[in-house]
């Protein structure tokens, strides 16, 4: 891959004199001024209609952030990308969780070797799996059929089953799904606390299966269990979902209940690799084969299109242009529909840990801003806590609805009455509310005009609010498989044009590397060396 400082490129400039002159254009005149405004900046694909067209952009603005992708190199790294190419530098690893679903036929060589072969042995074994456990002909230690699963892991190896499985919760079957992972011992004991050890399976899931947190859990629940049920019987209640796997014999799970991964997932992407084991038993594999189908429709979208028509390239670049020229400091995301509650915190790791770098891809501290900050809540409930400061704060707050035309149970009243939310609330950040619309609406409620005077102020809204409408048919398991993908690309763009590592995560090391430490103080009871606050707090909880 190249290393381009985007600041140094030509595109980056005439973007920066560009903004001095639209940075004060309010949208309501960009509509007014453009009768096919919205057609202009609406991109159909397949089931989405995504309208792009509240957002602070012209043509110009559209044409220069294109020719930034074009001098940063991004159909070069795109091709470096899906051909398994080792992008992920600092770890000399290719980023191929789009093998994962790129189907039987593809053929993407790592270490010149053709993976696709591995990766559809190891689907064949979910899709087993899952129909032995669904069907009850996979039995427990007493020969019950499994009623619970019991996800154990935590980041990658938690958010993407947790939030497809509650995401997808309409096409779910019998089994009762649960997740531990915060090292938090009493989300460990208030999960186990109703299971019955005869009926439940744990899958352990940790790419690396070093991880304190799913390590401890996982020992935890193994203890628990052996209180009620000799050690033989382990290979039936446990299995695992690792890239390690001599840790994973050595804390006691048959070999034969070991799902493989690969190094070239990483963990926030791997949700479509065994890591997937959970939502693949919570819907059944057909469903989870139409999550990755969706998946592969938008990785062929994103590789093939032209880039003023390619979603996630449009998608990257507004942020680009809302973190960089803007300079907002975060991104809402606002799904409409409660099933999407967890999407917003699975974002945030997706986005976050990826993005979330301060030193390019040449080693030097970047001096321009990276990472987004993702924050976001499901619409209608979210109107109701943080938008006031979407629309009358200070900040910026650049925000993706996303939407479906139909419901899943069909409640035409309810959808209607959401959708008219999502609808209003796009417009009325676009539009906001002027000082002659105030007082008219004053008037005619009859306020004196020293009332008028004394309230319309707080009652104006500037608008100008930058919206991304994403407007998607139904809920499906490939819907979802589109969303996640579309995201995920949106992940890498803005990754090559900061000309930052977007796959590895040193930044969690640190904060490890000292709980460990400190966790021996505790052992031994004895507080060493630290800065005078947290050793206090550490004397303190000891005490
Ligand atoms: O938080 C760091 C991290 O490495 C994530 O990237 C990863 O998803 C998570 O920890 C869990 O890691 P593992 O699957 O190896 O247990």
């Amino acid at each position: 891959m190249k290393n381009i400082n985007p600041t140094t490129t030509k595109a980056w400039k005439e973007l920066e004199d560009h903004f001095g002159k639209i940075e004060n254009e309010h949208m309501r005149d960009m509509f007014k001024n453009d009768a096919d405004r919205a057609e202009k900046f609406t991109i159909k694909w397949e089931d989405f209609y995504v309208d792009l067209s509240k957002n602070r952009i012209t043509e110009d603005t559209r044409d220069l952030l294109l020719k930034l992708a074009e001098e940063c190199k991004l159909e070069e790294a795109i091709n470096s990308y899906f051909t398994g190419e080792a992008i992920n530098q600092t770890e000399n690893r290719p980023v191929l969780h789009t093998a994962l679903r790129a189907g039987k036929d593809a053929e993407i060589k790592v270490r010149g070797e053709n993976v696709i072969p591995e990766v559809e042995e190891v689907k064949t074994r979910i899709k087993n799996f899952s129909n032995e456990i669904i069907g009850g002909n996979r039995k427990g230690y007493t020969g019950k059929p499994f009623t619970d699963i019991v996800n154990i892991g935590i980041g990658g190896s938690d958010l993407g089953p947790v939030m497809v499985t509650e995401s997808l919760e309409f096409y779910k079957n019998h089994l009762n799904m649960h997740f531990i992972s915060n090292v938090d011992g009493d989300h460990v004991h208030e999960t186990i606390k109703n299971l019955n050890p005869e009926t439940t399976l744990f899958v352990i899931v940790s790419k690396t299966f070093t991880t304190m947190e799913t390590l401890s859990n996982a020992s935890t629940v193994r203890e628990w269990f052996l209180k009620s049920v000799p050690e033989e019987e382990v290979s039936k209640h446990f299995v695992a979902v690792s890239t390690n796997l001599e840790k994973v014999e050595a804390f006691g799970i048959d070999p034969k209940n070991i799902f493989p991964m690969w190094d070239w997932v990483g963990g926030r992407f791997s949700l479509w690799s065994a890591v997937g084991l959970s939502i693949s038993l919570a819907i059944g594999y057909e469903n989870f084969a139409s999550l990755l189908e969706g998946a592969r429709k938008m990785d062929d979208h994103f590789k093939t299109t032209a880039f003023k028509e390619n979603l996630p390239v449009q998608m990257a670049l507004l942020t680009i242009w809302y973190n960089n020229f803007f300079k907002a400091e975060s991104e809402a995301v606002i799904p409409y529909s409660q099933y999407l509650d967890k999407f917003p915190s699975y974002l945030q790791q997706a986005i976050m840990e990826s993005n979330g770098k301060s030193v390019d891809r040449n080693g030097e501290k970047v001096d321009y801003e990276t990472g987004t900050i993702i924050w976001g809540e499901p619409g209608t409930n979210s109107q109701h806590a943080f938008f006031q400061l979407i629309h009358q704060g200070t900040k910026l707050i650049p925000a993706d609805f996303i939407g479906f035309k139909e419901s899943l149970f069909g409640d035409k009243g309810h959808h209607d009455k959401l959708m008219a939310n999502y609808f209003a609330q796009t417009e009325a950040l676009l539009n906001g509310k002027t000082s002659e619309k105030v007082e008219l609406e004053l008037k005619s409620k009859k306020f004196s005009q020293e009332e008028i005077d004394r309230i319309s102020s707080f009652k104006v809204f500037e608008g100008n609010k930058p919206t991304s409408t994403l407007l998607v048919d139904k809920l499906t398991p490939e819907s979802m498989g589109k969303l996640i993908a579309l995201y995920e690309h949106k992940i890498f763009v803005q990754g090559i044009i900061w000309n930052i590592f977007s796959y590895d995560q040193w930044g969690v090391e640190l904060g490890k590397q000292l709980a460990t430490k400190i966790l021996m103080e505790f052992a031994n009871r004895n507080v060493d060396e630290h800065d005078s606050s947290t050793g206090n707090l550490l004397k303190y909880y000891l005490s």
